[in-house]
């Protein structure tokens, strides 16, 4: 019996599926116009020990996602192919398809070595579901997260990982503090913009927000590859300045996040939070060095603190324990705590701040540590006028 390419295309998704070596399948080329539905990615899947088919459906403002047994997703690619979708990938470790129809819905199927042979962990449970999905995410590329495969790189594991883990903590945030449905955030200290992308594709694509973003960066090349990475990716709410933080002028915001400012500049981005009235600030702290410079511990402290060291390390923890405090004496309730473990970063602490009522006793315990250990001053209280 000869059979037509689509037959063919959908034996090999039987056939790679039954003997395990299936990695995934794509579906392009979208026409259907009723429900602007995007792309369909499937991937194999162990629930209850049965294995199914994980059809995840990505739309301009959501992703859907539905586990069929075999039969029915064969059913449902027959469906597709050719009508919906005019473009399919079908990767095994054995060889890639492609199958392809022309403007008449005529199908050819073509083949090629594979471009990956390690089959992914099919363990439903066991998977991860990520905020930020590794596929059809240009920036990912972009930054060089993702491959040409659209999977994450092993150069790009650990970036990947702290992404997530970070918009993870913003979506707990997020259900302790709702958002207006078009939040006006900025990133201060953007750098290459990694977070600032990841943060504005989970709130429009995840939340159906229309986010305003705006990334400071005084690097002005950053600024430009970050802002044509943007346009490229058509994030009309998305924009990066080149400046300094200090001369963003204080205005009206519904948060405020600095990663990994590096020492002096997280506590003028907490000012700026504070002075703009920003509903939530998150700040991961970079290195520290004002506190020490101005600590000049006595006593049993001067005797505690006499290697290097041990004073280097005290001086950090007094950075991190007053803004904390400078922040709930200004109105915020805070959380301080490690967002990634050390083997992705050594710089992991964040300070949470949720706007709550001033405390002022928290101003108290501050001018007591200054005492104790001799800290002549904390940047953060100068800015902050306190
Ligand atoms: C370690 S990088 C972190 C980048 C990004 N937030 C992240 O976590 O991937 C710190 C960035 O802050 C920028 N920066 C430091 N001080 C700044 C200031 N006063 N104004 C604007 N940007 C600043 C640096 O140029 C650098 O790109």
């Amino acid at each position: 019996m000869i059979q037509n390419d689509k037959s063919q295309f959908l034996n090999q998704v039987k056939s790679s599926f039954l003997s395990g070596t299936l990695i995934r399948i794509t579906l392009s080329k979208s026409r259907d116009k009723t429900t602007d539905l995007k792309n369909i990615y499937v991937r194999p899947v162990k629930i209850k020990s049965e294995l199914h088919l994980n059809f995840l459906y990505r739309y301009p403002n959501k992703d859907e996602t539905k586990n069929y047994l075999l039969d029915e997703a064969l059913s449902s690619f027959d469906k597709y192919l050719g009508a919906d979708f005019l473009e399919a990938n079908l990767f095994t470790s054995e060889k890639d398809y492609i199958l392809l129809f022309n403007k008449k819905r005529k199908a050819r199927l073509l083949s090629k070595p594979p471009s990956s042979t390690s089959i992914p962990d099919i363990h439903h449970n066991k998977q991860k579901q990520r905020l930020i999905k590794a596929e059809n995410n240009p920036y990912l590329k972009s930054l060089g997260i993702t491959g040409s495969d659209d999977q994450v790189l092993k150069s790009g594991q650990k970036k990947f990982k702290q992404i997530n883990k970070y918009i993870e903590i913003i979506e707990s945030l997020l259900k302790q503090y709702a958002l207006p449905k078009t939040p006006k955030i900025v990133d201060m200290g953007s750098g290459k913009g990694y977070l600032t992308f990841a943060l504005y594709d989970h709130l429009n694509q995840n939340h159906g927000m229309n986010a305003q973003i705006t990334g400071i960066e005084l690097r002005p090349q950053l600024v430009e590859f970050c802002n044509n990475l943007a346009s490229e990716a058509a994030y009309q709410g998305l924009n990066f300045m080149a400046m300094d933080i200090m001369d963003y002028p204080s205005s009206e915001m519904d948060m405020l996040i600095a990663l990994h400012a590096c020492d002096i500049a997280t506590d003028i981005a907490i000012a700026k939070g504070i002075k703009s009235n920003a509903e939530i600030i998150i700040v991961a702290p970079c290195c520290h060095k004002q506190v020490r410079k101005s600590m000049s511990p006595k006593d049993t402290f001067g005797k505690m603190l006499k290697h290097g060291i041990l004073l280097e390390r005290q001086a950090e923890l007094l950075t991190d324990s007053i803004r904390s405090l400078l922040m709930e004496a200004s109105g915020y309730r805070t959380k301080v705590f490690e967002f990634i473990s050390t083997e992705h970063t050594p710089k992991n602490m964040m300070i949470v701040g949720m706007k709550g009522k001033k405390k002022p006793s928290a101003f108290e315990t501050v001018t007591e540590l200054k005492n104790e250990f001799g800290i002549e001053y904390h940047y953060l209280e100068r800015l902050l006028n306190l």
